[in-house]
């Protein structure tokens, strides 16, 4: 024990003198590799979305280590490979951000320990109670939980921070879970009452295992949760999260396991099992397996720590699929990846179907720009027709709309022909995403985004999607959308069913219509359509780059690196 934390000192030292000051501590930083600044980003290519995140250049996959901090900052790390447009040489990017939508970069968080291994997904914790004993004098203690990666094994690790989550040490005693396998990762931390739980994955054996803690140190097994729902072909990216129920004072817990390959539309998507947890074992609801969004651009979606639990969740996806991502013409701009909207999650109980995750985007209030439809006479009443507006001068080309139609009389009185349609359409090439629901049959809702053309020759890249969504008794139904470039992102009936869909066309959409048809007599529909403000443009200077937090310097590296030489020296 003695001796191999001396090796670890004498590494950090080496790091310190001979490859730069900021070489966080325990970190092996690459060629190419930035540490201790932020990445200068240009976010002003055609295809970059002005208010999703995105990194600021090369490969982005999975949100990791989401927190949200005492004084309201949310933390996004994520999976993140800083030489390359694809996928490989895996580390933990970051950003912050007071509102979810304008995101600040940070440094890279956490590097690997050497040259063979990789950092690959996992979570983080904020210990203000000091149970893992990392902070004697300072209540805002994080812990990062993360799997290391080998070509022969998958392990769990832990890393603490002193500064908020800026920089982490990793812990010396590591990995706080061994294994023998190279199938194991993605741990994902929560406390129940005054115990930390972990969920991972043991992938290809289609298990969820469960383990607690009360240190974070030490992890003991728990139980195992194998062969739910759909399979794919391996289990990623677990997620145990309580949640409230609408309506109510009630909470139950959700676990969500995102699959890859084998979605329904192929390829990676996100299940979830509602169900009840008692400190050890999970117990869903029924033998249902639910599907997080009905498109295909919705993968390893996580919660962020730190919410109250009688308040909604708040969770943040990869908005793309690993059938197709590491080829998608964004590299043209230097990246490839984009998260999904925030969303806020809850739980309702649906005709029929039972219990659902209502997934709804996070308040939009800090973007919304101007309302276009705020002077239109047309919007007011769109009962049988059309609609079109030019939102070519809103300069984010990005835009938020929402409608309802109330007054629908039962499904069986509804002609076949009623429908709600909107298009997004390029006047200058041609191209379209569309989208529609029928009132009638078997109430399909429909999204088609094979009308662009940036990205036609790859054979995964389906056109289409759709979901049946029952007409709500209530006889109101609703759609909002936010396009924002490159994503699109649609959510029916306050959020019960959502979908996530990229597409890339080749020139920018600008024109926005909606139409209904066929409705019955006393029916009444409200359209609302708002241009929405860059997030990134605000961040930008005179240059159009985004610079990041340039405060966190060099310094703070070098200084984190010192507490942890000292500090291992103490322990000796
Ligand atoms: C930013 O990226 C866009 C799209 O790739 C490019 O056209 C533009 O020249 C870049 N700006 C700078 C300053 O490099
Ligand atoms: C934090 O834990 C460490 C290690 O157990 C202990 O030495 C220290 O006193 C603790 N500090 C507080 C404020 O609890
Ligand atoms: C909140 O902000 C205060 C003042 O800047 C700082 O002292 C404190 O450490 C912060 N707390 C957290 C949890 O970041
Ligand atoms: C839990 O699953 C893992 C991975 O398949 C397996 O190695 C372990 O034996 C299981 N534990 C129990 C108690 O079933
Ligand atoms: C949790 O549920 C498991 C399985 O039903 C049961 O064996 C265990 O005793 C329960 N624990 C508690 C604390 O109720
Ligand atoms: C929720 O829906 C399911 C399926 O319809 C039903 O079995 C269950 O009793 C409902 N629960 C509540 C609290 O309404
Ligand atoms: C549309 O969005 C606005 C702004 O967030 C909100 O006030 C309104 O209730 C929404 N309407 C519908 C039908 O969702
Ligand atoms: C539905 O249609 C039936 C038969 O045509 C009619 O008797 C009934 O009043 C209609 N209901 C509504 C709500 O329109
Ligand atoms: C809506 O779209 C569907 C499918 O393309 C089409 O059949 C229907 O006529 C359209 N209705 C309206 C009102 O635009
Ligand atoms: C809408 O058009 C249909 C025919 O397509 C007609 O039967 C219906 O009465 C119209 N609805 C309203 C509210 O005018
Ligand atoms: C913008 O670019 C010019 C020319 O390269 C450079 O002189 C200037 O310092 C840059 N501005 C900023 C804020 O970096
Ligand atoms: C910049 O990073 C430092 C830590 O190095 C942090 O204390 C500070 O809050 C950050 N500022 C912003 C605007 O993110």
């Amino acid at each position: 024990m003695k001796s191999s934390r001396v090796a670890a000192v004498g590494t950090a030292l080496v790091g310190l003198g001979a490859v730069e000051a900021a070489t966080p501590a325990g970190a092996y930083v690459g060629p190419g590799v930035t540490a201790g600044t932020p990445i200068a980003a240009n976010y002003t290519g055609p295809l970059r979305p002005q208010v999703h995140y995105s990194p600021p250049k090369d490969f982005m996959n999975d949100p990791n280590g989401c927190f949200v901090d005492a004084n309201g900052t949310w933390h996004l790390y994520y999976q993140y490979n800083p030489t390359d447009v694809v996928a490989g040489n895996q580390h933990w990017g970051h950003a912050t951000s007071k509102d979810l939508y304008h995101w600040d970069n940070q440094p890279i968080a956490l590097f690997p320990p050497d040259a063979d291994t990789n950092v690959f997904s996992g979570s983080a914790v904020t210990d203000p109670e000091n149970t893992s004993g990392f902070f004697p004098d300072q209540d805002n203690g994080v812990v990062a939980i993360y799997t290391l990666n080998t070509d022969t094994k998958q392990t769990q690790n832990i890393a603490y921070s002193y500064d908020g989550g800026y920089s982490f040490i990793p812990y010396e005693n590591n990995p706080v879970i061994d294994s023998e396998t190279n199938q194991f990762r993605d741990p994902k931390v929560i406390k129940y009452e005054d115990t930390w739980v972990m969920v991972a994955a043991f992938s290809q054996d289609f298990v969820i295992a469960f383990y607690t803690s009360k240190d974070l140190k030490t992890w003991e097994h728990a139980s195992n949760f194998s062969h739910h729902g759909l399979l794919g072909t391996q289990y990623e990216c677990p997620n145990l999260q309580k949640m409230p129920i609408k309506d109510s004072d009630e909470t139950k817990y959700v676990l969500t396991i995102s699959i890859n390959p084998g979605a329904p539309l192929g390829g990676s998507i996100m299940e979830y099992f509602p169900g009840d947890f008692n400190g050890t074992h999970f117990t869903p609801v029924d033998n249902a397996a639910r599907i997080a969004d009905f498109a295909k651009d919705n993968y390893a979606g996580q919660f962020f720590y730190g919410v109250p639990e009688n308040e909604p969740a708040v969770s943040i996806a990869w908005a793309s699929n690993w059938q197709y991502t590491q080829f998608v013409p964004t590299a043209d701009e230097g990246w490839r990846s984009v998260m999904s909207l925030p969303r806020v999650n809850y739980l309702t109980n649906i005709t029929r179907l039972g219990w659902d995750m209502v997934s709804l985007p996070y308040d939009v209030s800090p973007i919304l720009g101007d309302e276009l439809t705020a002077s239109s006479a047309d919007a007011s009443s769109l009962v049988n027709k059309s609609l079109a507006l030019d939102f070519s001068t809103v300069e984010s080309n990005a835009l938020y709309f929402n409608a309802s139609v109330r007054g629908l009389p039962p499904v069986k009185n509804i002609s076949s022909t009623a429908w709600f349609n909107f298009t997004l359409l390029s006047p200058v090439s041609g191209e379209s995403l569309s989208g529609g629901y029928q009132f009638g049959a078997d109430n399909p809702f429909f999204l088609d985004r094979g009308r662009t053309r940036g990205f036609d020759n790859n054979p995964f890249f389906t056109d289409k999607a759709s979901i049946s969504q029952l007409l709500d008794p209530s006889g109101t139904w609703s759609i909002a959308g936010l396009v924002d470039r490159s994503i699109f992102e649609v959510f029916l009936d306050g959020g019960i069913f959502s979908g996530t869909a990229t597409f890339f066309p080749t020139a920018p959409l600008t024109i926005f219509s909606a139409a209904t048809g066929g409705l019955p007599e006393g029916a009444e529909v409200e359209l609302r359509v708002w241009g929405v403000k860059s997030a990134w443009a605000s961040k930008e200077d005179e240059n159009g780059t985004v610079k990041g937090n340039v405060t966190a310097d060099a310094a703070a590296g070098s200084k984190m690196h010192r507490r942890a030489v000292y500090d291992a020296g103490l322990a000796m």
